[in-house]
Formats: structure tokens, sequence, C-alpha cells
């Protein structure tokens, strides 16, 4: 049921702080600052205590998740990481080291290539290995086949778009990391507080982030006739900027591209004219003065900006550049707020040109056939 919203995916961007909150209960009692719930993924400690390595492995929606996973594990407890689509993983022989974590993200659980790569590793043997299943669905077959399985607390996605979905698979992700560095002592007690309380405040950040609707409404009129699109993001924000330009072309279908906005210099700075739109993530982080250069580069060939940064930035709007202010978030977290007004750019562009946002063209929720 719809209740009060127009489409399935709107109500779930709006179910997004509960869904979190749900989400991170699983590791964090109300107001604990120091330390994870003793019961979060308890039985699985000596399976988490000898892992060296990850691999993850999914598509869509679920491969950008997975790819601020690899920016949070190797950058906040230095475990080497790899992310890769199931598609390409499964078809090329990949070499799959000793003591690996296998982390298959999938809303479905029935992703027929992700499941595949699975199958694949599991022939192999490696020693050491421990698969987990990211999923929403317990009963799914990538649950079954799994050794451990971490929930995300969405509830049923109608949406054939992802959306409550990838925040809570980033927020599962986040918990996984706190438990692996917690287990194998690579995070220090101060770091785990931080962080920790940091996740305390997501749910009002993420709730204060849906604010912002009306100015992006605003923001979406300026898409209606655009022919393609680029979003940009830096570190974190990179697959923030991949998954941005996912919504909008899956539910729009207007042509989009996200990069890393250093690539701009290699090619995509080509494409910049008066007729082009580039959506920046620019939270005031540790890359942002190097995206404030990218920006200055576009904006001296004419592309129109729509920026969404944080009042700390002290960008101001001026000619050619929207300006949307996200609220204040940690570095780490960001990518979590940084979804939702990309999520809602999207709908809103789709709403504009009537497509039919809930069940786009050509696409169904769970691809169960490769
Ligand atoms: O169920 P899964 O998470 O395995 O699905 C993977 C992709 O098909 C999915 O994320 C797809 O990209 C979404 N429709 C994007 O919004």
């Amino acid at each position: 049921d719809k209740g009060e919203f127009k489409h399935y995916m709107l109500k779930e961007i709006y179910e997004q702080p509960d869904a979190v909150a749900r989400t991170i209960e699983m590791a964090l009692d109300n107001g604990e600052t120091t330390k994870l719930r003793d019961d979060f993924l308890q039985r699985h400690e000596a399976l988490l205590s000898g892992i060296r390595h990850v691999q993850v492995i999914a598509c869509g929606t679920s491969y950008h998740a997975g790819m601020v996973a690899k920016y949070w594990f190797e950058s906040l407890i230095r475990i080497p990481c790899s992310v890769e689509v199931a598609s390409e993983f499964r078809y090329r022989n990949p070499v799959v080291v000793d003591n690996t974590l296998v982390i298959c993200i999938s809303q479905s659980g029935e992703t027929a290539d992700t499941l595949s790569a699975l199958r694949d590793i599991q022939k192999q043997t490696p020693a050491g290995l421990v698969s987990l299943a990211l999923c929403n669905v317990p009963t799914s077959s990538l649950v079954r086949e799994t050794d451990i399985f971490l929930p995300t607390l969405a509830g049923p996605e109608i949406g054939v778009a992802s959306t409550k979905a990838f925040t809570t698979q980033l927020v599962a992700l986040i918990l996984l990391i706190l438990k692996v560095g917690v287990t194998q002592k690579r995070m220090t007690d101060e770091q785990l507080n931080t962080l920790l309380s940091e996740l305390h405040q997501l749910p009002g950040q993420l709730y204060a982030s849906l604010n912002l609707d009306g100015p992006i409404k605003t923001m979406s009129e300026s898409f209606e006739d655009k022919k393609s699109c680029l979003f940009l993001g830096r570190g974190l924000q990179f697959p923030i900027a991949l998954e941005g330009a996912l919504k909008l072309k899956e539910i729009s279908y207007i042509h989009a591209e996200g990069y890393a906005a250093g690539e701009l210099k290699h090619g995509p700075l080509a494409l910049v004219d008066k007729d082009m739109p580039i959506v920046v993530l620019a939270p005031k982080d540790s890359m942002f003065d190097k995206l404030k250069a990218n920006m200055q580069e576009v904006h001296a060939r004419h592309g129109e900006l729509f920026v969404f940064a944080s009042e700390a930035s002290q960008m101001v709007a001026e000619d050619r550049l929207h300006l949307v202010y996200v609220p204040d978030v940690c570095e780490t977290l960001a990518p979590i707020v940084y979804s939702v007004p990309v999520q809602l750019l999207s709908y809103h562009v789709a709403v504009m040109r009537g497509t039919d946002v809930d069940q786009p063209r050509n696409l169904a929720k769970s691809v169960t056939v490769e």
C-alpha cells in the first residue's frame, strides 16, 4: 500500500530514516557509544577473526554499496577489499586468495549472476573461505547458501529503483566493518566511540535530508528537456555519483554517467557545454578542495552545475551554479546521507517526464536470469 504517496519509490525514500534506525539497532543499543551489542554477529566471531581479504560481489545498486564498503574496509580497518560486478567476476576465472571473506550484496538474494559467482568461488574452496549474504530477504537462495547472513532491515522494497535497500546495505556494511575491526583489534576505542556516536545521529540526519524535497523538486525542472547528464564525486562520494547516474537513467530514461571528478580531464570534460547538467556531490570533506577545482573547470566551460554541499563548504549559488545544502554529517557516513538528494532528484525528474517510476520499461525488480 502506497498510503499517502504517489509512488512506492517515494514512500520507500521516506522510509529510510526508520529502516536505517532498525538496521543500526541490530548492532547498537540505544545511546550506547562504547561498544557493539554483544549478540551482534556473535555466533560468527571465530569465522570473522580469521579473514584477511574481502571480495565483494554484487550487481547494480548493490555493487555501488560494495564500492563504498571498499573505501571503508581499507581506510578504517586496513583490510584489503576488492569489489566486482558478478557478471564479470564469474566468467574471468578470478583468483580468490586464502582467508577471504566473500560478501554477496543483494536486495533480493535471487540475482542469478551473484548466486553463480558465489557458487563458483565455493567450488574453488580456498582455505579459510567465509561467505556472507548481505540481503533484504531472509528466505532467499543467497541466504541459504552462505555461512553468515547479515540482514538489511529495509522491509519489502516494491519500486524497481533501489532506495532504502541501498542505504540499509551501507549501514549494515559499516556495522560489519566495526565488528571485524573490534574482533581483530584493528580499531582504537576512540575510533569506535566516534563512529558509534555518529551512527546514532544518522537517522536524524536522513530525516532532515528529506526536507530537501522542495528545493530538489525545483532543481529537477531544469532537467526536463535534457538528453544527458554527468554525476561527479570523489572518494566516498564517487560510488554515490555512480548510483545517482544509475537512478536517473533507470527511471527518467535520461542518459547519465557517474565519474570520479578527478577523471574529468581524461575524457568527459569534452562533453561539457551549456546544455550539459552536472550534478556534484560536494560535502566538506578531505577531498572538497580538489573537487572544488574540478567544479571550476566545468563552470569555466559553461556547464550547468547542480551541487549538493554542506553549509560548511561556504559555497554560494551563482549563475549556472544551483546549490542545495545537505545536513551536516561526518565524512565516513556522508555517502549514506548524500544518497537521499540524488534519489529525490531522479524521482522528481522522472515524475515530470511522465515515466512509470515504480516499474521502468525493460527492467524487473529481481533479475533471476543472466
Ligand atoms: O536484488 P539485487 O540487489 O541483487 O539487485 C541488483 C540490481 O539488479 C539492482 O540493484 C538494480 O540495479 C536496481 N534496480 C537499481 O535501482
